[in-house]
């Protein structure tokens, strides 16, 4: 994304003066899919697309003059105003300068105007990209960068809950702060210990096909799956009163054995999924360690299975494209992110990618009247200031 574009709207928004510029990118995980609010792990990356915002303080207690430049949409507000704006992307300034101010940044007023190039409701967490965009600028204007990175992944977590209605876990903001161009991350959401693999699979290609359904977390389904979980770990805690059980994480399979029952079905076969997941990661990493690019991809391919008919996450779109992965001979392929619609993630080899690509296009137009969007994998930095 270009910086003078970002600078000729701030310019021509407010008052002729320029800012800051910061950049957060949104991101991709390979493996751990709802496993982060679970205390497992999960193996992501930030992208080479995401949120750029020029920001300044502007002299006033604490009004925020913000300007969405890909929506055309400007909205201004108090940080004082206990209900904050109504238009969701301006939720995620007034949400993250509070949470901002909770952690002692003395927060007051500033102009921001933002662009993003990471595409919205793809599962590729452009809200943790703005999250921690805003919130490396708040750092750096007013809390001379005494906020550590961690707590600015808290707080873009915060900002979900608080204010945006998503139950979400650490992975999205965690990577969007954490990453680093060409390396994955494999993260203990539990611990919150976390190591940097590169990733370079020689005659592999990581692509995303978007399947243009445009995944919503806000809601429901997202925070009803987290809650099935929640429940599965209060039997097993009733039940071994010696232990300490916070996630499921902690609890083993047996254990959920034992509470199959009392929990009912679908919290148990979401459970199950959750448990599975949490050693799939960890096959992966042995996986990748070896070059053994097979099982990785196989790992995939389970992951999508459980996602769709265990934790009824996926869509019949994005079915038919890990349908079409599959007659391709793509080595793994799995949907990414919340679910819901969004992105598939394929790893496919070199000689493959072509017909893949030319053949899902076809055939997810031939049925659903608009081709999957693609998208190749490059694996960039975290959230950074890039221009003073
Ligand atoms: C969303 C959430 C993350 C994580 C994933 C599923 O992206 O924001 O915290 O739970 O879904 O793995």
């Amino acid at each position: 994304m270009d910086i003078e574009f970002v600078r000729s709207r701030f310019i021509k928004h407010f008052d002729g003066k320029t800012g800051k510029i910061y950049h957060s990118p949104g991101r991709i995980n390979l493996i751990g899919e709802h496993t982060d609010y679970n205390g497992g792990f999960v193996f992501p990356g930030a992208v080479d697309c995401g949120i750029m915002a020029e920001m300044r303080p502007n002299g006033t207690e604490d009004t925020i003059m913000a300007y969405a430049i890909d929506l055309k949409d400007r909205v201004d507000f108090k940080l004082s105003d206990p209900n904050g704006p109504r238009a969701s992307w301006a939720r995620y300034i007034y949400g993250i300068s509070k949470e901002m101010q909770k952690l002692g940044v003395p927060v007051k007023g500033y102009n921001i105007a933002f662009a993003g190039d990471v595409p919205l409701g793809a599962g590729m967490s452009s809200s943790a990209a703005m999250e921690s965009c805003f919130a490396c600028g708040l750092n750096d204007l007013f809390g001379e960068n005494k906020v550590s990175k961690w707590d600015i992944v808290l707080a873009g977590q915060a900002t979900e809950h608080n204010y945006c209605g998503v139950n979400c876990g650490i992975m999205d903001q965690f990577a969007s702060v954490f990453g680093q161009a060409g390396k994955l991350m494999r993260l203990d959401c539990r611990s919150r210990e976390f190591e940097y693999y590169p990733f370079d699979p020689q005659g592999y290609k990581l692509v995303l096909l978007n399947s243009c359904v445009k995944h919503e977390l806000a809601g429901s389904p997202y925070n009803d799956r987290r809650n099935s979980c929640e429940n599965v770990v209060k039997h097993i805690a009733a039940k071994h009163p010696e232990g300490k059980f916070e996630t499921l994480r902690d609890c083993t399979w047996e254990q959920l054995e034992e509470v199959k029952d009392e929990v009912g079905h679908e919290d148990y076969i979401r459970a199950k999924f959750v448990l599975g997941e949490k050693d799939r990661v960890l096959a992966v990493c042995d996986a990748l360690e070896k070059g053994d690019y097979e099982t990785v991809g196989k790992k995939m391919y389970e992951t999508h299975e459980g996602l769709s008919k265990d934790y009824e996450v996926s869509c019949e779109e994005l079915d038919y494209l890990n349908d079409i992965a599959k007659e391709c001979g793509v080595t793994g392929s799995r949907i990414m992110g919340g679910g819901f619609g969004g992105c598939t993630i394929n790893l496919v080899k070199d000689e493959l990618y072509d017909n893949f690509i030319k053949t899902a296009k076809e055939k997810y137009a031939a049925k659903y009247g608009k081709e999957p969007k693609v998208y190749n994998v490059v694996i960039g930095d975290g959230s950074k200031k890039i221009s003073d």
